[in-house]
């Protein structure tokens, strides 16, 4: 990971263009007439890695290492901690091999205090070692290891071996004393996937779904050999992904992610049973083209708005949400596993 690579992932992921579905659009909840709640009592808190949240929200890993990173950081850092919402920070391998660059990620620290929730983020290709200098970097609450198969493959200078990476997974998550999660970046994880997580004993999933981000066409966007913009398509969309994965088992931290953007995003990931959701993309967008009071903006009128669909369902905390009906229907209950 290079500072140059970085910095073409941020400014790509502005160009880039590609209209993809999350499904989200498919999942039908009833409004609720007959509410009899009081606006006050709704109650968005939850406890993630043993932390409470005003809100099940996650900014998701994004930045760290690019001459951009640190104000970007900063002004994360900044967001988290006001709204009392989890940060998680951009690959750290850039940091590991330059240690002039850990500034930019240790300045999260400068920002957040004990009760903030912060964590680090390095490939799940990576060894034991290197996911635990990533979390002392920035005394992180847990890691989280991505996985961009899609993404590498298509990226010039990207991973191309992949052996033994569940072994790999398991060695660090039976090695490391705190959390782990393992993400996907924008492809989404299928059930079988899932499946074989949670046998090697992972217990936090990001399903990082198709239909926002995607590292496809930002990875086309750096090459000029070859033209994979036919491939801009591929991957599952998240409410596929959540669901499938959802339907293996309760006994684990899901994190709803991948094109959320709206308040009835978060609803659904919420209705649909994930624990946390999280939003990387979007946030970055307010945040670079508006300023930190447009960033801020977005996030109090999601926070806001979520709450007022709260009273819409009839649900007076997050906990709730998970037994509230839903409708799936057409191109989502016809690819469903
Ligand atoms: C500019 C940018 C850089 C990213 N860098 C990383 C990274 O270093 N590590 C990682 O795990 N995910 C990275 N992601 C992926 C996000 O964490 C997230 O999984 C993905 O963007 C899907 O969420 P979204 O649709 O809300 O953006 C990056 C995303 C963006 C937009």
């Amino acid at each position: 990971m290079s500072s140059e690579r970085k910095q073409d992932h941020i400014e790509n992921y502005f160009k880039s263009q590609f209209k993809a579905n999350t499904l989200f659009e498919n999942i039908y909840i009833e409004h609720f007439a007959l509410t009899d709640l009081n606006f006050n009592d709704i109650d968005t808190n939850t406890t993630f890695l043993g932390k409470k949240l005003s809100f099940p929200l996650l900014i998701n890993a994004m930045t760290g290492g690019a001459e951009v990173s640190y104000d970007i950081n900063e002004n994360l850092a900044r967001l988290c901690k006001e709204f009392n919402i989890a940060l998680e920070v951009g690959s750290q391998k850039i940091a590991l091999k330059d240690e002039n660059l850990k500034d930019t990620f240790t300045i999260i620290q400068e920002i957040f205090d004990k009760d903030n929730t912060l964590i680090a983020n390095i490939s799940a290709l990576s060894c034991v070692d290197e996911a635990k200098k990533c979390i002392e970097m920035i005394n992180a609450d847990a890691i989280a290891l991505h996985l961009n198969p899609a993404q590498e493959l298509i990226q010039i200078e990207g991973d191309r071996d992949f052996s033994n990476i569940l072994q790999n997974i398991e060695n660090i998550v039976k090695t490391l004393k705190i959390p782990v999660i393992v993400k996907e970046t924008g492809c989404g994880i299928s059930k079988k996937v899932c499946k074989e997580l949670l046998n090697v004993g992972v217990k936090y999933i990001d399903v990082g779904g198709f239909g926002g981000t995607n590292f496809i066409e930002i990875e086309n966007l750096r090459r000029e050999d070859l033209d994979f913009t036919n491939m801009y398509g591929w991957g599952i969309p998240t409410a596929k992904s959540i669901i499938d994965c959802r339907s293996l088992s309760k006994d684990f931290t899901l994190i709803a992610s991948g094109g959320i953007k709206t308040s009835e995003d978060i609803l659904k990931s919420l209705v649909l049973g994930s624990d946390m959701v999280a939003i990387a993309g979007e946030v970055l967008k307010y945040l670079v083209y508006g300023g930190y009071k447009m960033a801020q903006d977005y996030l109090k009128s999601l926070i806001y708005q979520t709450k007022v669909l709260m009273m819409l369902v009839g649900c007076k905390n997050i906990e709730q949400l998970k037994n509230i009906d839903y409708k799936i229907f057409g191109k989502l209950k016809n690819i469903l596993d």
